[in-house]
């Protein structure tokens, strides 16, 4: 497994992630970094070329352009003649207060964060199920869980992207391709850098990559990541609604 898609790749997860499947696949990897800022994107795959004489290539794009997401993965599927690994890791964490007041914020929220998410799984599922191989390994959020009055806006979304994986997954088990959840916690990255970072809940982004590429390796469903965030949302999934309701979250 060695031409490896990441949609999203100047992410600070994506970044740790490509540099942790880099050490793995040393100089036998071939990157296609997506993203909107050239600059960044070349300066990660020389980066990966440097330490780990991988070669790599970048693709910019903006993934709010719903309509030009097949024809951006068909650029990038004849990159390096397929893909064997794709990490999906663009997002965008909205301020909830502004998408209750505003439509066109929550729906642009929406369309980044779940929609262009299922247009590029799609785009990719189509190309893998005809091979027969692959791994697409898409990260949701444990905010996907259970809607909360303080982050329903992004949490839905994240939400509808599990349960668009969900099915992608049962309907290409069988056709031998992979499909990973990831449900990342709170991770000390440029999305969440307004938050007070104190306490024990807090991961860095090296290691929630380290899950990631152990959940790709290993083929897993779906990881929550650090795995204490398994327990946390059990028990906040499993609180009835009619409590659930009335506190705030
Ligand atoms: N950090 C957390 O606590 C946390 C928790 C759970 C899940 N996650 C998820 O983890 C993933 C990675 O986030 P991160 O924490 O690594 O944050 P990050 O470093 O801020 O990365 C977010 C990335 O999304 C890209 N992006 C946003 N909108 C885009 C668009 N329209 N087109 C193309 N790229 C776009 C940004 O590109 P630019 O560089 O061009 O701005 C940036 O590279 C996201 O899906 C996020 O929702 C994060």
């Amino acid at each position: 497994m060695n031409k490896i898609l990441i949609v999203g790749a100047t992410s600070a997860i994506a970044q740790a992630v490509a540099r942790q499947l880099a050490e793995l696949e040393k100089d036998t990897a071939q990157f296609i970094l997506v993203g909107r800022n050239v600059d960044r994107l070349e300066s990660i795959g020389t980066d990966l070329s440097e330490r780990f004489g991988c070669v790599a290539t970048s693709v910019v794009a903006n993934l709010d352009a719903l309509d030009d997401i097949d024809a951006l993965i068909q650029r990038c599927w004849d990159t390096y003649g397929g893909v064997d690994i794709a990490l999906i890791a663009h997002g965008d964490l909205p301020d909830q207060a502004k998408c209750e007041n505003d439509w066109a914020e929550f729906s642009r929220v929406y369309n980044v964060n779940a929609l262009s998410y299922m247009a590029v799984m799609h785009a990719l599922a189509l190309r893998m199920e005809k091979v027969r191989q692959g791994t697409i390994a898409a990260i949701g959020s444990v905010a996907g869980d259970r809607g909360r009055k303080s982050n329903y806006a992004y949490g839905s979304a994240k939400g509808a992207v599990a349960i668009f994986c969900q099915g992608l997954r049962n309907r290409l088990f069988s056709k031998g391709v992979h499909v990973l959840t990831v449900k990342p916690g709170f991770v000390d990255t440029p999305m969440t850098a307004a938050f007070d970072k104190s306490g024990p809940l807090w991961a860095t982004p090296d290691v929630v990559a380290k899950s990631i590429v152990k959940g790709i390796v290993s083929k897993k469903n779906t990881i929550y990541t650090p795995g204490f965030w398994w327990l946390i949302m059990t028990v906040i999934t499993n609180i009835p609604e009619m409590i659930f309701k009335r506190l705030s979250l």
